[in-house]
């Protein structure tokens, strides 16, 4: 098997796994409550300004602990993505 064709295969095989655990972490559930995964929540915070945007756009927050828990996480989460503190999590 000539080298460029070795580095290839391993090239694509990288990509393969790097694919797969994107998929795992996006499967990784945020709103424990509502089972809701990083996968919806990070799809909601397209265009949401605040945790309210996010909890009404996927149903975060309206669990057991109403949004106790995920409203935390979901505020870190746009705080990273808007490059600003989204105000409280729990409104
Ligand atoms: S974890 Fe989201 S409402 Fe409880």
């Amino acid at each position: 098997m000539a080298q460029s064709e070795h580095g290839n295969r391993m090239k694509k095989n990288r990509n393969k796994e790097g694919q797969a655990a994107s998929q795992v972490v996006l499967r990784q559930v945020v709103c424990i409550c509502k089972g809701i995964a990083l996968g919806s929540v990070l799809k909601s915070c397209q265009g949401a300004e605040t945790v309210g945007d996010v909890n009404q756009a996927c149903g975060s927050g309206s669990g057991g602990c109403r949004g106790q828990r995920c409203g935390p996480k979901i505020r870190a989460l746009l705080a990273r993505k808007n490059g600003y503190d989204p105000g409280p999590a729990s409104d």
